[in-house]
């Protein structure tokens, strides 16, 4: 009897904590509670068309990883991009962005490089290597998705997304 109360007890917790997470499923899209922070460049910053502009983006170290992957992209649109966005595999999902600034790898504790370490600098691309179109007034976003692996919880991979909004100029 009690034994059959508790199994009925577990399966209850188990319903009602799969309602709180994840929000979408197949497979599941974990966010991270924290964000490393785009450092440079600063929000509202200038950069024309073409331009190369100072590169700094600082991980977030929560889950004291060996290696912290990120991808950057630039955005296009009313808004800046939202976690919504983000794919099983830590990439924006297509048409969520207008240029791929590609996958860049910190490596920690003395760890050998692997993939290609962050850059000082990047190269805004020009209007005509933008793949999504930019209406007059459209607004730019420098946007960064980092994976986390091995963080506390047992979750395979979580992802943090954060932006800032640009002045992209011709
Ligand atoms: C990005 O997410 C928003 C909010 O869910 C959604 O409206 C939009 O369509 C998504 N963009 C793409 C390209 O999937």
């Amino acid at each position: 009897m009690l034994f059959t109360a508790s199994i009925l007890l577990s399966l209850f917790t188990s319903f009602a904590s799969a309602s709180v997470l994840p929000k979408r499923q197949s497979p599941p899209i974990w966010e991270s509670p924290f964000s490393g922070a785009i450092n440079t460049p600063t929000a509202n910053q200038v950069i024309p068309f073409g331009a190369e502009f100072a590169f700094d983006y600082a991980i977030s170290d929560w889950c004291e990883p060996g290696y912290a992957p990120f991808n950057v992209y630039l955005t296009v649109g009313a808004d800046a991009p939202v976690f919504d966005n983000v794919t099983a595999s830590g990439t924006l999902v297509e048409g969520a962005y207008a240029f791929d600034f590609g996958e860049f790898v910190v490596a920690r504790f003395g760890l050998p490089q692997q993939g290609v370490p962050p850059p000082p600098s990047l190269v805004m691309p020009t209007v005509d290597e933008l793949i999504t179109t930019v209406i007059p007034d459209s607004k730019f976003y420098l946007a960064v998705v980092e994976a986390f692996e091995g963080c506390p919880g047992h979750l395979a991979v979580e992802y943090s997304l954060t932006s800032v909004p640009l002045s992209v100029a011709a």
